[in-house]
């Protein structure tokens, strides 16, 4: 058994908004996806991470904002980084201390930043080499979504048989699209039913073998209008997919219901403005917030339309961003 020649690491990653969404797995264990996904990395959402390997520690250990977290959060903690160990062919357990940007549960996909951020930082501690397509591959198996915030910028990650070839790329780096997703809070309130609860339950919705067949269609149409910055093409895309998605959370058995009256309030509302002449559109995660895309230009006016809101609680401003990165660790949080 080798031992790690660095021990410890920090990295930070930022969380992702999917233009095109996974929804459902073809292998719920290896979290290999039905379907390929886009999406854009967000600056103001990140996660910072530190892995320290502890050879004389027993169990490992894991602080989320200064709270120390056991239970389920630490057992999925502990088999992302079991993986790990056995690729490094270690043993150490860890000590695993991470902050986030953002209120964590609330359709902010806190999950990709952290098994992002989580990845590059125990892989480097455990001395493996940096390989960013591998790296992503490993965060997928502990959050999906994860597997696209290790990239840069605008990403695709591939739906693949072999747990390998499930991995995301850049397609584009962070400046080529000055895009704003204005993230309206409208609860802090933890989801009841997670996403993974929700990828097990899509493929019972009798609508997602429909979904299935058109996607690729999708797929390709949006990379073609994200290619082109082309909003007016992109938007209607990204709307009609963050509909479908919720339409097949709400018509799995049992069905799953993540909007709020506010949710539905500023569905609308983007529509009203839209009408009034500001280019925006919006997205919806597993969960009750909902993203506005807009350009640079119309993102000041849009900001002060959604602070003026009484159901907004706070707006997070993002601009696209780079992925995962490891940090010193004096920069950690
Ligand atoms: O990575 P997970 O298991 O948290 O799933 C993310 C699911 C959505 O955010 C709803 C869609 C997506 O592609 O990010």
């Amino acid at each position: 058994m080798s031992e790690p020649t660095h021990l410890a690491a920090t990295a930070s990653a930022p969380s992702n908004i999917a233009f095109l969404k996974y929804w459902g797995n073809v292998n719920e264990g290896l979290r290999l996806p039905y379907n390929p996904s886009l999406s854009m990395n967000l600056d103001a959402a990140t996660t910072t991470t530190t892995v320290r390997f502890d050879p004389g520690l027993n169990v490992d250990s894991l602080s989320i904002d200064d709270e120390a977290r056991r239970g389920a959060a630490l057992t999925r903690v502990g088999q992302h980084l079991d993986h790990i160990r056995a690729r490094a062919d270690i043993s150490h357990r860890a000590h695993v201390r991470s902050h986030n940007t953002f209120p964590m549960g609330t359709g902010i996909a806190s999950s990709a930043s952290a098994f992002a951020a989580l990845t590059v930082a125990a892989t480097a501690a455990a001395g493996l080499p940096l390989d960013e397509k591998v790296q992503s591959a490993i965060a997928r198996r502990g959050s999906g979504s994860a597997a696209r915030s290790v990239p840069d910028g605008f990403v695709a990650w591939r739906a693949a048989a072999r747990s390998e070839d499930s991995f995301a790329e850049s397609i584009h780096p962070p400046d080529h699209w000055d895009l704003r997703d204005l993230v309206a809070v409208v609860s802090h309130a933890h989801k009841e039913v997670g996403s993974g609860g929700g990828h097990a339950l899509a493929a019972a919705s009798p609508f997602f073998a429909a979904r299935q067949r058109h996607l690729l269609g999708r797929y390709l149409a949006m990379r073609d209008a994200l290619a082109a910055r082309d909003l007016a093409a992109l938007g209607p895309l990204i709307e009609a997919e963050a509909l479908e998605l919720h339409a097949i959370a709400m018509t799995s058995r049992p069905p799953v219901l993540y909007w709020d009256g506010a949710t539905v309030a500023l569905l609308n509302a983007t529509r009203r403005w839209r009408d009034e002449g500001l280019a925006v559109y919006f997205t919806l995660d597993a969960g009750p917030n909902v993203h506005l895309l807009c350009e640079a230009h119309d993102a000041d006016d849009l900001e002060r339309a959604l602070q003026a809101r009484g159901d907004v609680e706070r707006v997070l401003h993002n601009r696209p961003a780079y992925g995962a990165r490891l940090v010193a660790p004096s920069a950690a949080a």
